[in-house]
């Protein structure tokens, strides 16, 4: 049995004169404990997907199950950070960080100190009065990040989360993502662009195509990479030429378009 298990799910979004296929035969499963991304063109269905997997979307053919369990009995286990942040403007970063722990009613006060401990450890300090606006749009999407870890979802789906930020932010927080997921044993999904991110965080890289949205190719990480946290693997020999595979195979698929 898999943690989670996306079976044969087919989706065509329809409106009042058009019909795009976003996704078709996605077949896939996740084990517990483990990191998989999400690599792929522009359009490919990615974000789709996850929505699909969160259950914010109804697949138009297929199933998920979680734990063998159809999806709407797993709603409060899965924490999805969508492509744009999601705070609510009127209400301070604090507020914002403690909502998911108040909606699951898990609110209490080692929840709530273990949430501003994460926001410190992202190093948004002394913020946690300010309103949304006051931030940048990378200590934005940092808070949203917080918001999503705090609850300890069983599954964290994270859509493009570091892709606002600097560059050195952004190696910073995949470490201390990456290490906050080991400690855990959580079982996480990522969406991004970046090649580089997913061989470093990743125990498997899946590669979609578009037109419609399909799995292209698997890339399983290799043991030395998977045991090394994001920024040791960067610079770990084997890197470069797993980028370049990688890299290829991607350039195939875009060039490939019309
Ligand atoms: N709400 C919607 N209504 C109609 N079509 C949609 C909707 N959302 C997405 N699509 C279409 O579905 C396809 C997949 O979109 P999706 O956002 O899942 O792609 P993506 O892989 O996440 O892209 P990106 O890398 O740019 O974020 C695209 O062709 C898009 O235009
Ligand atoms: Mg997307």
């Amino acid at each position: 049995m898999s943690f989670l298990a996306i079976k044969d799910v087919h989706h065509t979004y329809f409106t009042k004169v058009s019909a795009t296929t976003a996704l078709s035969e996605i077949t896939l499963q996740v084990e517990e404990g483990e990191f998989v991304s999400f690599l792929g063109p522009s359009g490919c269905g990615k974000s789709t997907l996850l929505s699909i997997i969160a259950g914010l979307i109804k697949p138009t053919q297929g199933s998920i199950l979680l734990e063998n369990k159809p999806l709407s009995g797993a709603k409060n286990q899965i924490g999805y950070m969508l492509q744009q942040d999601y705070l609510f403007p009127w209400k301070t970063i604090e507020e914002n960080i403690l909502l998911g722990l108040k909606l699951s009613k898990q609110l209490n006060d080692e929840t709530k100190n273990a949430a501003l401990d994460l926001l410190k450890q992202m190093g948004l300090n002394g913020i946690e009065k300010q309103l949304p606006k006051q931030l940048s749009g990378g200590m934005r999407q940092r808070a949203a990040l917080v918001r999503t870890l705090a609850t300890e979802p069983k599954l964290l789906m994270l859509d493009e989360p570091f892709s606002a930020l600097d560059y050195q932010t952004k190696l910073k927080l995949e470490d201390l993502v990456s290490n906050t997921l080991d400690a855990f044993g959580k079982t996480a999904i990522l969406v991004t662009h970046d090649i580089g991110e997913a061989i470093a965080m990743s125990d498997r890289v899946i590669l979609f195509s578009p037109s419609p949205g399909s799995i292209h190719k698997v890339f399983p990480m290799p043991d030395e990479l998977r045991s090394l946290s994001p920024f040791k693997a960067r610079n770990h020999e084997r890197f470069s030429s797993i980028f370049q595979t990688i890299w290829k195979e991607l350039e195939s698929l875009e060039s490939g378009k019309e």
